[in-house]
C-alpha cells in the first residue's frame, strides 16, 4: 500500500513563497527515483478535499524533503504545518527520469531546465547523475530574483548554474530557453510553455529531451483520467504514466 502516515520532521520557508517540507517514507516502502512525487493531504479537514502532488525533491534514504511554492489554498495550509504533526501521504507515484535512455542518450553532457518550483525535482535527478559523472549544467528561469531557488543547493554539488529572470534582477535578462545551446541532452521541469519551448529547442537541435508534466492531478493514481495528455502513442496519464515523458512523444 503506497499510502502512509508520515511524522513532519521539520518545515521551513527558504526563501519569499517557498518551503520545504521533510517526512520519512514508512520501513519496507519503495525507493524513489528523481521526477516520482508524492500525493500529500495538506490538512486534516475535508477543505481542500483532493491531494495535492509535490515531486521528491531530496532523497536520502527514507527522508525526503518536497520543495514547493505557496500558490494556493492547500499550499498555504501545508506551510503552516508543524514539525511532529503528522501528513497522509501517497506515494511514490508515477514515473520518474529514465537514467538509462539519459545515459544511452549519446551526450555526455545535460542540461537541467528549471522553471521556478521545477527545481525541486531537478535537484535529485542532478544527484542522482553526478554519480555517472556526466557533465551537468543547471539552468533556472523565473519571473523574478525572488522566484529564484536552490541556485545555491546546485552549486554545492559543484554544478555550473544559469540564472535567467524575466525582469533582469538575477542573471540573464529574459527566458531561460535564450541560453541554451546545442549539444547536449536535456531534462526539464516548469510550467508548460515553458516545457513546449524547450521541447521545440530540442526537436531544432536534434538532441534528447525528458519533460516532468504538471497538470492538475485528481486521484494522482490513474483511476480518475483526469490528467490525461495528448502524445503520438495516444492519451496517456500525467500520473501514471508520467509525470516525466519523453518531449518528442508529447503533441504540444
Ligand atoms: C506531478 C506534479 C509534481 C509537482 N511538484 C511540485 C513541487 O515539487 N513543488 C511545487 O511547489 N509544486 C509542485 N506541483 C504543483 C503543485 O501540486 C500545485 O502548486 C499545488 O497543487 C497547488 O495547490 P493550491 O491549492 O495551493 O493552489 P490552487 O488554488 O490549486 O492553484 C493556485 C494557482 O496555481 C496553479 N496551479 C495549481 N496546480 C497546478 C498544476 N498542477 N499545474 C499547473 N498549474 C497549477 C493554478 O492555476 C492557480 O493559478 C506539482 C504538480 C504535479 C502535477
Ligand atoms: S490524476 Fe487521476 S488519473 Fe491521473
Amino acid at each position: 500500500m503506497k499510502q502512509f502516515k508520515a511524522k513532519i520532521i521539520f518545515n521551513k520557508k527558504i526563501a519569499l513563497h517557498h518551503h520545504v517540507l521533510a517526512f520519512r517514507t514508512p520501513k519496507g516502502a519503495k525507493k524513489v527515483n528523481p521526477g516520482q512525487f508524492f500525493n500529500v493531504k495538506v490538512g486534516g479537514s475535508y477543505d481542500p478535499l483532493l491531494r495535492r502532488p509535490f515531486g521528491a525533491h531530496k532523497i536520502a534514504g527514507s527522508k525526503i524533503e518536497i520543495l514547493y511554492k505557496v500558490v494556493g489554498k492547500a499550499t498555504k495550509i501545508l506551510s503552516e504545518r508543524k514539525p511532529d504533526e503528522m501528513l497522509d501521504v501517497l506515494g511514490p507515484l508515477g514515473n520518474g527520469f529514465d537514467i538509462k535512455s539519459l545515459l544511452s542518450s549519446g551526450s555526455s553532457s545535460v542540461a537541467l531546465i528549471a522553471g521556478g518550483h521545477g527545481v525541486a525535482p531537478l535537484y535529485a535527478l542532478a544527484k542522482n547523475l553526478k554519480t555517472f559523472g556526466l557533465k551537468i549544467s543547471v539552468f533556472i528561469g523565473a519571473s523574478s530574483k525572488k522566484y529564484v531557488v536552490c541556485d545555491g543547493d546546485f552549486k554545492k554539488l559543484g554544478l555550473k548554474v544559469h540564472v535567467a529572470t524575466e525582469d533582469g534582477s538575477k542573471g540573464h535578462k529574459g527566458l531561460v530557453t535564450d541560453l541554451l545551446k546545442s549539444g547536449c541532452s536535456i531534462c526539464a521541469c516548469g510550467p508548460k510553455p515553458m516545457l513546449k519551448a524547450v521541447a521545440k529547442l530540442s526537436g531544432k537541435y536534434k538532441t534528447y529531451c525528458q519533460v516532468s508534466m504538471e497538470e492538475y492531478l485528481g486521484c494522482g493514481t490513474g483511476i480518475c483520467m483526469g490528467c490525461a495528455i495528448k502524445t503520438c502513442s495516444g492519451n496517456k496519464l500525467v500520473c501514471k504514466d508520467g509525470p516525466v515523458f519523453n518531449a518528442k512523444e508529447i503533441i504540444w
